[in-house]
């Protein structure tokens, strides 16, 4: 029986995603990012989940593409099998929400994935970087595109170019990750959060992750646009109506997501 690369736990409408890399630094190899996204296919395509809740392991999140891998890779291979493009692209163009929960290293290609997700949980012992440039490379997963946008082009630059680390504590303070919680508790908080995004309604959650994604691909007025107009079609929604009710009405919302 072939084991499982990334597990699947359903928790409710919450599905947690672990990481189970050939070693407990879960190197990004091709075979584990295309496990993962068969299991964020598998999520958009189940209407039962709402989210994802993605854990590595207690000792890395990831600590990057597979070097061992890539050590032997050529231009022409590279290039003409579109290494990274060809299976990372999966987990960008995703629908429904995806949070990472970060324990341990997020380096290289970890901490690429970190930023593919909607938000980034860290415990206190996580560690970020790009430390690329030390093997002789160049971020490939959206490092020099993401880091910039997350936490500004100085210290980007200063990642990159240095290649050192960035403790949870300053991650926080550049804005790479919205919360830091205790390391032993990184699971129960993780799920905690998981669950309350899990209360709303699946097409608003959906329509918030579209309208927040095209902020970083549009002018801010075709970005009002866009939110103005999926704020209009909102009105089109039962649950629009039952939130809005349940308000009034001083009781919880049963969303029916539709
Ligand atoms: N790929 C493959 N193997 C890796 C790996 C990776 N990304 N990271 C660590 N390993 C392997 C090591 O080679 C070592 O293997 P052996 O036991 O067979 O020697 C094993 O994991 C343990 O590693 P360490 O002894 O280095 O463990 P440590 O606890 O002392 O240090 C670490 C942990 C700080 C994460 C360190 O392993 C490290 O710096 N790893 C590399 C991080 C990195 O450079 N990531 C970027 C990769 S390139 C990339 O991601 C490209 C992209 O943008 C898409």
């Amino acid at each position: 029986m072939t084991r499982d690369l990334v597990e699947l736990e359903p928790h409710g409408a919450v599905a947690v995603l672990r990481l189970v890399g050939k070693s407990s630094l879960n190197p990004l190899t091709d075979e584990l990012i295309d496990a993962l996204g068969a299991r964020l296919r598998e999520i958009d395509a189940n209407p039962d989940f709402k989210l994802g809740l993605l854990f590595g392991s207690a000792k890395a999140f990831a600590a990057g593409a597979d070097i061992d891998a890539m050590s032997r890779l050529a231009y022409i291979e590279a290039f003409g099998q579109d290494y990274i493009g060809r299976n990372w692209e999966t987990i960008r163009i995703r629908r429904k929400p995806l949070v990472a929960a970060v324990a341990g290293y997020a380096l290289g290609g970890g901490c690429e994935l970190a930023m593919m997700c909607d938000i980034v949980m860290a415990a206190e012992d996580a560690v970020f970087g790009q430390p690329e440039v030390r093997l002789g490379i160049v971020p490939g997963a959206g490092g020099t595109q993401r880091l910039p946008r997350a936490v500004g082009k100085a210290l980007a630059m200063d990642l990159c170019l240095s290649g050192r680390h960035l403790g949870a504590q300053d991650a926080l303070a550049a804005g790479l990750v919205s919360r830091i919680v205790p390391t032993a508790d990184l699971e129960t908080e993780a799920l905690a959060l998981g669950q309350t995004i899990a209360a709303h309604s699946l097409p608003v959650l959906m329509a918030i992750k579209e309208a927040v994604d095209r902020s970083f691909e549009s002018s801010l007025a075709d970005g009002l646009l866009f939110e103005r107009r999926q704020f209009q079609a909102g009105f089109s929604l039962q649950d629009q109506k039952e939130g809005m009710r349940a308000f009034l009405e001083r009781r919880k919302p049963e969303f029916l997501n539709r």
